[in-house]
């Protein structure tokens, strides 16, 4: 496989919010295969930036890639979850960007050893960091199916996610689990012929349900949102790109949050509360991608991108 074959979703949109200074210090919490923090580097020739992920293969490419930057560039193996220990690791105490493009890589999804996808055969693995100690596999095996149940129908927004979960439990007991694609061979008997119907895989929610859960994506995020704004120097920018409804929501309702001013009541003649917005948010509406890169990259359909400004 080409190490480079991830195509960087909205990297126009998202390194003009994300530069909010030249020469500035920058935090890419999801380096992945480097392709948003190239970019940057290149535009702006005295920007650092300092690139996060938990996946040892991204970091491998993405540290080839961007070698000829120098110490312009810092990779580090730390979760987005940590960044505040990661900028202070590197003697940094503020920074002038944060991006976290969240969701998974191509290299992740391509790689049928990496148990993301259900078109290849491949262990039902789908952690990021293969440190981390559950699998999908496991993830199944340990969950009652009131848990699994749950997960489908919270992460995967599936409809269907009782009787999944029932399947799925029973053909881990019985030892049928035995690689990604007898996974999503039970998801699509629980289907039947209306799977044929569906505009997607029928497996497509439950693998993006059992990703989000072992990865531990949603607890990361909330995490990321409250400590990232706060790390930010002043005109400094968060910038999220999501891909996940769940996700975007996180987001939006967070950037709304840390964006409002006086608190009190509506019908209040005047301000009582003396709050005022220590951010401001440069995008009303998410920013989305054009007709050109859609057809270009199906993945970048359901992108997402916000930026909020420290004041
Ligand atoms: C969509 S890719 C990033 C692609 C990158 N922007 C590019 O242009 O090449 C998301 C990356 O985030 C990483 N990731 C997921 N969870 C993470 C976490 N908690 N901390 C740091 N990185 C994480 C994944 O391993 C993956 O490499």
């Amino acid at each position: 496989m080409n190490d480079y074959e991830h195509k960087t979703v909205l990297p126009g949109e998202t390194i003009e919010l994300w530069h909010a200074k030249p020469g500035g210090v920058y935090v890419d919490a999801t380096l992945g295969l480097g392709g948003h923090s190239e970019a940057l580097l290149a535009l702006d020739p005295q920007a650092t930036v300092l690139g996060l992920d938990v996946d040892d293969e991204a970091l491998q490419v993405s540290r080839s890639r961007l070698a000829r930057f120098g110490p312009r560039i810092l990779p580090v193996k730390e979760s987005y979850m940590n960044l505040s220990q990661a900028l202070h690791a590197a003697h940094f105490k503020e920074a002038d960007g944060v991006l976290a493009d969240l969701g998974v890589s191509s290299l992740q999804l391509d790689k049928a050893e990496r148990g993301f996808s259900f078109r290849n055969s491949g262990p039902l693995d789908m952690r990021m960091d293969s440190a981390q100690e559950q699998t999908a596999l496991e993830l199944i095996q340990q969950s009652s199916d009131e848990e699994l149940e749950q997960i489908l129908r919270t992460y995967g927004e599936e409809r269907l996610a009782r009787s999944i979960a029932r399947r799925l439990k029973e053909a881990s007991r019985d030892g049928r689990l035995t690689d990604t694609l007898s996974c999503a061979a039970v998801v699509a008997s629980v289907y039947g012929k209306r799977g044929g119907r569906e505009k997607i895989h029928p497996a497509t929610r439950t693998f993006q349900a059992l990703r989000i859960a072992v990865n531990r994506e949603m607890a990361n995020l909330d995490k990321f949102l409250v400590d990232a704004p706060r790390l930010l120097a002043q005109g400094g920018r968060l910038v999220c790109l999501s891909f996940h409804s769940l996700e975007d929501r996180k987001v939006k309702t967070a950037f709304r949050a840390l964006s409002q001013g006086c608190v009190c009541p509506a019908d209040f003649p005047k301000c009582v509360c003396g709050k005022t917005a220590e951010f401001k948010m440069l995008t009303k509406k998410p920013v989305v991608a054009a007709d050109v890169e859609t057809a270009r990259n199906p993945r970048s359909r359901s992108a997402r991108l916000r930026a909020l400004e420290r004041i």
